[in-house]
């Protein structure tokens, strides 16, 4: 199976321009690659700029509505993402289900939506500092995937953020994410079955480097990364890709 890195520019750059010199070093420094496939996250506004001639790069979403139109202002809907080539859409992020009090069941409506519109999606879970990892995750995955067929979920890719290691510098070890993983694989094989858990794709996230991307490819056993801050430099993003090949 291919790696997946997926960059998570969160509410970065400023400007359309800083955008496209942000993507274009990117997409430069990454070529056409059968062992790792690269979707960048940038903020709505800037989707419909970058162009992707590079099919070793894809485009997706940090978020959207459940809703597919109508009157939801301020929403962006599955039907737009589409409409701009976007592939993939994150949901769930933790910073999502704080500052916006996105519920699991928001997200379960989003998911499902993600599904119809035959999106990718990407459900970010994880724990607090302190919390029951094993007991968060399992909520997470039981209440995200409600009534969600397996046809459906063997589609969409699981994202393990420890809340306190997002943007801290303070990473998960590798172990602590195998043992996440391994909750996330036995969650999925309770609910549906064990080669469904097989075949989906884990990734983790939270304060990833260049410097410690191969431990979570190699100890950890993830299937990519999810990267915020370290994907807005180039060098270093393009460094984590190269990691993965
Ligand atoms: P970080 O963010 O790499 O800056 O910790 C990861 C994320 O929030 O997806």
């Amino acid at each position: 199976m291919k790696k997946l890195i997926i960059a998570n520019w969160k509410m970065n750059p400023g400007s359309q321009q800083e955008a496209k010199n942000l993507f274009d070093a990117v997409k430069e420094g990454i070529s056409a690659n059968d062992n790792v496939e690269v979707v960048i996250c940038p903020p709505f506004t800037c989707l419909s700029g970058l162009k992707f001639q590079n099919s070793a790069v894809k485009l997706g979403a940090q978020n959207m509505s459940y809703k597919e139109t109508g009157a939801f202002t301020g929403q962006i809907s599955s039907v737009m993402l589409k409409d701009l080539e976007v592939s993939h859409v994150l949901l769930g992020h933790s910073e999502v289900r704080k500052y916006l009090h996105e519920t699991n069941q928001d997200i379960n409506k989003k998911l499902k939506e993600a599904f119809n519109a035959g999106l990718k999606p990407v459900l970010c879970m994880g724990d607090e500092e302190g919390q029951n990892k094993a007991e968060i995750l399992k909520t997470q995955l039981t209440e995200g995937l409600h009534n969600v067929s397996k046809e459906d979920v063997v589609k969409m890719i699981v994202a393990y953020e420890p809340i306190w290691a997002i943007g801290t510098g303070n990473n998960c070890s590798p172990e602590e994410t195998k043992s996440a993983v391994a909750v996330i694989k036995n969650t999925i094989t309770d609910l549906y079955d064990a080669d469904t858990a097989n075949v989906m794709q884990v990734l983790y996230g939270g304060s990833v480097n260049s410097q410690n991307s191969v431990s979570y490819l190699k100890e950890a056993g993830v299937d990519g990364l999810l990267v915020g801050g370290a994907s807005l430099k180039p060098e270093e993003f393009i460094a984590i890709v190269t990691s993965a090949q």
